[in-house]
């Protein structure tokens, strides 16, 4: 049977790479639902007209996000433009958290998330997936790792991307958006009881994909 796998956590826990490599042991696909906000936050952006609610709202209406296979790698668009890179941006990160507290933003993602894993065989990680986006997921993971951490994670990441980006500065925008997505009205970053509580604190990548797949049984 396809299953669906729900893994939630805060920011630089390695969601994304564990669940991509997960996916791909499985054969499953993989959906990251923090692209889908941060392409609405792209656009946002890249339209010009100011990031007020308002102005966020009316831009993501219109917006068509999509995940679409290219090959066996996953593209990230908003409209028609490739934004897989585009999102991946400092200005991006900041202001992603406000674009996902509107409560307008969120439906149409969640709507969009739930009928990609209609079928099951998806592995798709975010904030409120077991929560709120697949309550009756087979497998729930809460990943995490300390904050120290998950800033020298980012800071690796973005090092890669070209960015040299002081730690401190990491480590406070790691910290509030911790904040920002833990503590919103909406569909906040919350542990399900059910979900199994992973401390990737001082894992390497192999050991915490290997738990992981234990977990999917
Ligand atoms: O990769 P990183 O941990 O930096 O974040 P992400 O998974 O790309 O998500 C970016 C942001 O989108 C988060 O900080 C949340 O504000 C928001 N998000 C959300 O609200 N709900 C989700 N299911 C996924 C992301």
């Amino acid at each position: 049977m396809k299953k669906t796998v729900a893994i939630d956590g805060p920011a630089g826990a390695g969601k994304s790479t564990i669940a991509k490599l997960v996916a791909e042991k499985l054969g499953y696909i993989y959906i990251d639902t923090g692209a889908m906000y941060r392409a609405v936050a792209w656009k946002v952006l890249d339209a010009g007209a100011g990031t007020t609610d308002e102005a966020i709202v009316r831009t993501a209406e219109t917006l068509d996000v999509r995940l679409r296979f290219v090959g066996d790698a996953v593209r990230v668009f908003a409209d028609d433009t490739d934004v897989t890179e585009a999102i991946r941006t400092p200005e991006v990160t900041a202001l992603v958290s406000k674009v996902a507290q509107l409560g307008s933003v969120r439906s149409k993602m969640v709507e969009l998330q739930r009928g990609m894993a209609k079928d099951g065989g998806v592995v798709m990680d975010g904030r409120d997936i077991a929560s709120n986006v697949l309550p009756n997921a087979d497998v729930k993971i809460f990943l995490t790792a300390s904050i120290e951490e998950r800033a020298l994670r980012r800071w690796k990441e973005m090092k890669e991307k070209g960015y040299d980006e002081p730690m401190e500065k990491l480590k406070e925008e790691i910290a509030a958006r911790d904040k920002a997505d833990s503590e919103r009205e909406i569909s906040p970053l919350v542990r399900v009881p059910e979900a199994a509580l992973l401390d990737t604190t001082g894992m390497t990548i192999d050991e915490v994909a290997r738990k992981v797949m234990e977990l999917c049984g």
